[in-house]
């Protein structure tokens, strides 16, 4: 239900209030716009009015964007279509009312919240840390198609409104105020009155230039042409072309702002996006991560106030540091080493001394986030610890030390969760007098940064551990998959077929640029060799023969790891891997003598795309393997986990969505190509093969 209402507040100053009834954000729904045209209605013919201002009823919420289920009822690329006239329309009519019209935005603005305060006459902002504006659609293969595209350039200039629009970047209130969108920022308290008393004023609002010299000749017509051109060159680089909505967006962004051909050529553009696979992929994933990001609801779920974690080596780090920023609980850091409680201290401090720098954090606020940290050597007053994260070594003796230790010192209730990346959490519990506490919660490398963990119980976790823990993962701003117990869980157990085919490639002597070149053509954030470097090779080969022991031989890595190793090539870390690091200048070079050390006779022969689906593929496999023994529980699971883990191309939606948008033939048939060419690990067992035609038949309604 929509809920916006008119309020003929003093001298003749009217007030809409948007505040969407059952809904923690608004959106604009279809029934929002309806009644918003209904007020206009109503605003257009009240000579007594004087000026208006619209704000938010709910908490750091603006208004989110359009509500995207509309888009996914449209059929056709006409009734897109006739959204985004609705859109423009309707703005077009808030932009003309005789009065001023000032919008008071307190949290998020974002898409057509942001494309509602554009077409208001002034912007005033608060400065709460919440409030965020920006045009988000690029992000899920749109464009704004309300009049956004059209005001923006108006508003901002064309240089600045690329950046905005073609990465759907977020703003913060000073940031929108120093780039000229929005005309004030205020503190929250003052923010309606202000607003008030600015929309008593004339309708004509005096704006500064804010232009230099080289910003005016870059929006100028012949600057357009120049900055587009370049524009699409680089934002091509980066999307490999797999990205409609960025040629979308530069066509209209060619045609002359304002004109009438432009708002038009908006709401076609926009149309044809919608009904694209890639958009409905990013739309899919969106929907699927917004689920995963619902807090579970448990009577008996306290909260964590106070985390302790055992480890603060590399992963401890990321992870102590989305403790104290970002779930804002107070860790405390047990090493056995001082220098392991002193690394995840400084760590954070490093990223928090970026945002400094960037201003994007205040003295104070820093003093605050550093406060939460404390460290220890031995485990005095662990009683308080309600959560415990464990990222000691990756050795099972040790890992179950830990948990009797924090059986011994912790409380009855205290979680133990382990950031094991292949340990069965079973195995962890073997020996503990509470195994309902105990957990796996796997984090994925740069921890603070990566959006995805894997929440692990074994047969004997309560209930109550698995929801506090997935609480405690959405609190530090994670999405969380719950998977089942298994050596890799899912996200390593996908990867590793992928990465061994990468391998294979390697010895059969195509070039490890070329490899990575294949997979990064193909949508992948990095090439599988890069990506191993950066995890670091000893890791892998670590993880390698526990799948391989546990889940079977199609597991077993090609002869790479153990004579590159040998080498001391353990990647980045050691400044020795695929690639070079020895030299500023070479830093992304492939380094050669890697086919000495492995004995490679170059002779690359394959092209891209062959490379790429045979890596693909590999992991599709195991991703059926996964949905039928219920590793992961659904279909939104295992491409959330694929997408948001390792960067499977966010365009295909996820490895299953991928299976169901090319059809079933489409990967088979690939399949018993591939299977003649180089192997039997192509062959799919026949429960994979019913899954992937179970995938691609149309759902039943
Ligand atoms: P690391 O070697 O960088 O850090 C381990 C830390 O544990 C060190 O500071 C060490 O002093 C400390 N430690 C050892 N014994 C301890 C004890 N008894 N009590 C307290 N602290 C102790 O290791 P890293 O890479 O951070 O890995 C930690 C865990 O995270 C492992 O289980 C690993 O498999 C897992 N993991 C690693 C990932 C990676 O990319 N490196 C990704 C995901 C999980």
């Amino acid at each position: 239900m929509a809920d916006l209402t008119l309020i003929r507040a003093e001298d003749n100053i009217a007030q809409i209030c948007i505040s969407m009834a059952d809904a923690r954000v608004n959106t604009l729904q279809e029934s929002a716009i309806e009644k918003m045209s209904a007020l206009l209605d109503e605003l257009e013919q009240d000579s007594s009015i004087k000026g208006l201002v619209i704000y938010s009823g709910k908490k750091d919420c603006f208004i989110a964007g359009a509500d995207i289920n509309m888009l996914d009822q449209c059929q056709t690329a006409q009734q897109a279509q006739a959204l985004s006239e609705a859109g423009q329309k309707l703005f077009k009519r808030l932009s003309k009312l005789p009065f001023r019209v000032v919008a008071a935005i307190d949290g998020s603005c974002l898409g057509g919240g942001l494309e509602l305060a554009l077409a208001c006459d002034m912007r005033i902002v608060s400065d709460s840390p919440k409030t965020r504006l920006g045009l988000p659609e690029v992000q899920l293969g749109l464009l704004p198609g309300s009049g956004g595209t059209q005001r923006l350039v108006a508003r901002i200039g064309l240089m600045k409104s690329l950046d905005l629009i073609l990465t759907g970047k977020q703003l913060r209130a000073k940031q929108a105020l120093a780039l000229g969108l929005v005309d004030e920022v205020l503190p929250k308290d003052v923010l309606l009155n202000s607003a008030m008393e600015y929309a008593a004023l004339s309708k004509k609002v005096k704006r500064s230039s804010r232009q230099n010299v080289s910003e005016t000749l870059l929006n100028s017509f012949i600057g357009r042409g120049f900055l587009l051109k370049k524009a699409r060159q680089q934002a091509l680089a980066k999307s490999k072309g797999h990205y409609p909505a960025i040629d979308a967006i530069l066509d209209v962004l060619s045609v002359r702002n304002m004109s009438k051909k432009a708002f038009t050529t908006e709401a076609e553009q926009f149309a044809q996006l919608v009904m694209t696979k890639q958009s409905q992929a990013l739309r899919g994933l969106f929907f699927a991560s917004t689920q995963l990001k619902k807090k579970r609801e448990d009577a008996n779920d306290q909260a964590i106030s106070q985390v302790w974690l055992l480890g603060g080596g590399f992963m401890g780090g990321g992870i102590a540091y989305s403790c104290v920023n970002n779930a804002n609980v107070a860790v405390r850091i047990k090493d056995i080493h001082q220098s392991g409680v002193a690394h995840a201290m400084a760590y954070g401090d490093g990223l928090l001394q970026q945002k400094r720098s960037k201003r994007h954090l205040s003295r104070i606020e820093y003093d605050q986030i550093m406060a939460r940290y404390s460290g220890t050597l031995d485990y005095q007053g662990m009683g308080k610890a309600d959560l415990v994260i464990e990222a000691v070594f990756e050795d099972l003796k040790l890992k179950q030390q830990m948990v009797a230790d924090v059986e011994h010192y912790g409380r009855e209730d205290t979680i133990f969760a382990s950031n094991t990346s292949s340990i069965p959490i079973a195995a962890i519990a073997k020996n503990a007098k509470r195994p309902e506490n105990i957990i796996g919660l796997h984090y994925f490398s740069p921890a603070e940064k990566m959006p995805l963990v894997e929440v692990i119980p074994h047969a004997n976790t309560s209930e109550a551990t698995i929801n506090r823990t997935v609480n405690f993962a959405l609190r530090q701003g994670k999405t969380p998959i719950v998977v089942k117990d298994c050596a890799g869980f899912y996200v390593n157990r996908i990867l590793a077929p992928y990465i061994n085919e990468a391998a294979r490639l390697l010895l059969a002597g195509e070039q490890v640029a070329k490899i990575d070149h294949a997979l990064t053509q193909f949508g992948f954030p990095v090439g599988p060799l890069r990506l191993l470097d950066e995890v670091g090779l000893d890791v892998a080969a670590k993880i390698a023969p526990i799948l391989s022991r546990e889940l079977g031989k199609r597991f077993t890595p090609p002869d790479v790891f153990n004579h590159l190793l040998g080498d001391q090539r353990l990647g980045k870390k050691a400044s020795k891997g695929f690639y070079r690091y020895d030299h500023a200048k070479s830093l992304n070079q492939a380094d050669d003598r890697v086919y000495d050390v492995l004995d490679i006779r170059l002779n690359a022969n394959l092209t891209d795309d062959e490379m790429a689906w045979r890596c693909v593929l590999q992991m599709v496999l195991e991703v059926c393997r996964c949905l039928n023994e219920g590793i992961v529980q659904s279909d939104r699971d295992a491409d959330v986990g694929a997408v948001f883990g390792i960067g499977f191309p966010p365009h295909l939606g996820g490895p299953v969505n991928m299976i169901k948008q090319l059809g079933a033939a489409v990967i088979l048939d690939k399949l018993a190509l591939f299977a003649k060419l180089y192997g039997d690990r192509f062959i799919p067992e026949a429960d994979v093969v019913n899954m992937i035609k179970a995938i691609s038949a149309p759902s039943v309604p």
